[in-house]
């Protein structure tokens, strides 16, 4: 896809589910509400910064694209607008975001995604949808991309659109955040197989993808090498196009707002009003969406097992436990309230008297400076979650103690938890611990709970939200040299646009080709490693151009070659340069290349020993070589076999010089020295005036080829190790595909 270019500051995208703001209708008029849940706080957060975070490079407002049943037009008329971000909805039918929404989203991936695979639905409908959904939102974003954009997608809804953006966009920096966990493979791979890879390579189209923590970004990582086999460095998933960034960024919170406007007039002032209700009592404060990952029974329970084990704490402890309404369209969650409602209707009725009630439950979503209030006001925070991807209301909690005086319970389950260690920890699923945890909050000593609380409260304001999104978008910009940190030139589909664009415009081309690991895949076998009909077509369709030179520069012999290429037009090389044999003529021999039959004798038997000692391993004679092969021997084995050889060969080597040893691809030989690949490569292309020159190989040996080619050469490494070729193919399958783009550009 061709892209506008924009010539000025650089934008951020944001493509997430929800909006910041739904239209409501009140007294007849139209207005803005926030939405709620986590990702919604984070990025409004971040939006109000952005410009302090690079203003050299980024416009300082930000794009949203999020879903909406109203039209662009229907926001921008609406009163109170931000200039933080311009707001672009999605639309998408209500038939398809019900199973996408209620369906894939929140019956299938939430609960599975938070380790609740038995009430998971499998939906083959629910995916259609949701894969329908993610082409909705990319075909109402990729009109709108500017060439330097970031595009930063997040959440659980959308992980198939990186892929889909990376398909058109190819060189756009596109990011992806996650904002739950993301789950172990055993549990992930619970998802049909067609599902799980569509999945994985959805993510991968990010050249950055964000966890909250470490786990969750090791479990990621573990299902990408499990279920796509793809190799792993480091942080690094090694596609077969490109190289995916895999990092942790636990998002954090606008602390010193929640920490300022706590102190300001209007929480003051609701916190007098909560305290006309409850002055003397210990007030213990929750507040979450409905979820049944929030944990609610299971805090409920806890506190009725307290009311039971410490009497003496009645009518002197309130709970007040605020319940968000959220998702309430889907079954599950009407279901859970009335279970809580239930458990809430059994405590009061065990506990209460006419003068207090243990429990002040609330079905509603709190305006900012009552929850900011109750924040600050209450004594203990109890967020205790059955698994939370971070959870926000844990660290905002701590933000309002600003006289580090409310001591946090927090769920070992949240995220939150491994950056808020000093919280008291517990495991949810424990009533007796849950009871526990709340007696030893509400008789703690204040030195004590001002020292944990000040300790994390540190913590969060160093790693705030905006911390969090500069150091993500910051990574973003750095990918590209990291790359070349990573000493391999991965060969992007813009350098094959290059490269096919060179080769269009020659008009006298060699193409030096090298053949095991480049043009077949290696075979436990040698001689069974033989080029299908596939390979030989391809070949004949090369040098069928009479403007281009082939050469098959090889380590196999000379009979192999003959066997194979003999009418395939095109010049050969065996043994590593020790043989030539030009187009239509005889084979050329050097002189002195053929080793001393006494000495290969003595190699062979040197290789012999090692062969006995390494099981799987074989010795290969060639006209002027003797090679050790260890492709089939266990890997650990070999290698410390291979260096105990290379080591006696070399003592060898140094007695009878004139030999040289060559490492190559799970392969030890010893052959002549002076004559290698490099230095057939020049008897080629001395003297000649080819306007285009390209190189192919996989091997050490291919290393000899790289290096005396001119600079205005082209030269493809086929795997991912350092090279002195100017790009890597990394995966000896798509040779095939590169070759024939060639041909049929050229
Ligand atoms: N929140 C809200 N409305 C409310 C109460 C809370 O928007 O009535 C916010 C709260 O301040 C927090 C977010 O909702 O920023 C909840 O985020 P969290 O990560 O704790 O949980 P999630 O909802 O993302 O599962
Ligand atoms: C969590 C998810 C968000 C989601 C929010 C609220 O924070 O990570 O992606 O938006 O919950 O859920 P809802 O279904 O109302 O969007």
């Amino acid at each position: 896809m061709k892209l506008n270019i924009n010539k000025k500051l650089k934008r951020i995208i944001i493509v997430s589910y929800r909006l910041p703001f739904s239209i409501i209708e009140e007294n007849g008029k139209k207005i803005l509400r926030q939405n709620t849940g986590g990702l919604v706080s984070a990025i409004l957060g971040l939006s109000s910064k952005i410009q302090s975070m690079n203003s050299e490079s980024f416009t300082s407002k930000i794009q949203w694209f999020g879903y909406s049943e109203h039209t662009k037009e229907e926001f921008d008329s609406v009163e109170g607008q931000s200039d933080s971000f311009d707001i672009f909805p999605v639309n998408i039918p209500s038939e398809i975001n019900k199973n996408y929404y209620e369906g894939f989203c929140n019956d299938t991936i939430w609960p599975l995604f938070h380790y609740f695979p038995t009430i998971t639905e499998f939906e083959n409908s629910y995916y259609d949808d949701y894969k329908k959904a993610n082409q909705i939102f990319y075909d109402t974003i990729s009109p709108l991309i500017l060439q330097g954009d970031y595009v930063w997608v997040h959440d659980y809804q959308l992980m198939l659109l990186p892929g889909m953006i990376r398909e058109k966009f190819i060189d756009l920096s596109i990011g992806f955040f996650l904002h739950i966990s993301f789950p172990s493979f055993e549990i992930f791979m619970l998802l049909h197989r067609q599902w799980r890879e569509e999945i994985i390579e959805g993510l991968l189209g990010a050249d950055l993808i964000g966890f909250h923590t470490n786990d969750y970004s090791r479990n990621f990582i573990n299902s990408v090498s499990r279920i796509r086999g793809y190799e792993i460095k480091m942080h690094y998933v090694i596609t077969k196009r490109r190289i995916v960034k895999v990092d942790t960024f636990p998002i954090g919170i606008d602390y010193d707002k929640f920490s300022n406007d706590a102190q300001s007039e209007r929480t003051q002032n609701e916190i007098k009003e909560i305290r006309k209700y409850i002055p003397k009592s210990k007030l213990i404060f929750s507040v979450d969406r409905l979820d049944y990952t929030k944990g609610l029974l299971n805090r409920l329970i806890g506190y009725e097992r307290f009311l039971e084990d410490y009497p003496e704490w009645k009518e002197k402890v309130v709970f007040n436990m605020v319940v968000v309404p959220s998702r309430d369209s889907i079954p599950r969650y009407q279901e859970m309230k009335k279970e809580i409602e239930a458990a809430v209707g059994r405590i009061q009725g065990k506990f209460s008297n006419l003068s207090w009630k243990p429990i002040v439950y609330q079905y509603k979503s709190l305006e900012y400076f009552e929850l900011l209030a109750l924040y600050s006001t209450s004594d203990v925070g109890m967020i205790t979650p059955l698994r939370d991807g971070m959870n926000l209301v844990s660290k905002e909690y701590l933000a309002c103690q600003n006289s580090n005086e409310g001591i946090l319970i927090l769920s070992e389950m949240a995220g939150a938890s491994a950056e808020l260690g000093e919280a008291i920890l517990v495991n949810p699923n424990d009533a007796n611990e849950l009871a526990e945890a709340i007696h030893q909050a509400l008789t703690m000593s204040p030195d004590e709970i001002r020292e944990r609380v000040s300790r994390m409260r540190i913590r969060i304001n160093k790693y705030n939200v905006f911390a969090w999104a500069f150091d993500f978008i910051n990574q973003l910009t750095l990918i590209k040299e990291e790359h070349t940190m990573l000493e391999i030139k991965v060969m992007t589909e813009i350098i094959e646009r290059q490269i096919i664009e060179k080769y269009k415009n020659s008009m006298k081309r060699i193409i030096f080709l090298d053949y095991d690991g480049t043009m077949v895949p290696f075979s436990a076998i040698p001689e069974n490693a033989t080029p299908g009909v596939n390979v030989l077509e391809l070949i004949k369709k090369l040098s069928g151009d009479t403007n281009n030179e082939i050469v098959i520069i090889s380590g196999r012999k000379r009979i192999f070659l003959d066997k194979w290429f003999s009418d395939c037009n095109v010049n050969l090389v065996a043994e590593h340069g020790l043989f030539m044999r030009r187009k239509g003529q005889d084979w050329e021999l050097k002189k002195d290349i053929i080793i001393d039959k006494e000495i290969k004798q003595n190699i062979s038997e040197i290789m012999e020993k090692y062969t006995d000692r390494c099981h799987g391993s074989f010795i290969e004679e060639k006209e002027a070589a003797v090679v050790w092969h260890f492709r089939n021997a266990d890997p650990e084995l070999a290698f410390v076999r291979s260096q105990e050889l290379k080591s006696e060969l070399f003592d060898m080597i140094n007695y009878y010089s004139g030999l040289q040893l060559l490492e190559g691809n799970k392969v030890i030989e010893v052959k002549k020295a002076g004559f290698n690949k490099g230095t057939s490569v020049n008897d080629f292309i001395q003297n000649s005036d080819y306007d285009f020159i390209l190189a192919l190989g996989d091997d050490v040996t291919d290393e000899d080829m790289f290096q005396v080619l001119p600079d205005r050469a082209v030269s493809i490494k086929i795997g991912k190790t350092q090279t002195y070729a100017k790009y890597n193919i990394v995966f000896q399958e798509l040779v095939h595909n590169f070759l024939e783009g060639l041909i049929k550009n050229g």
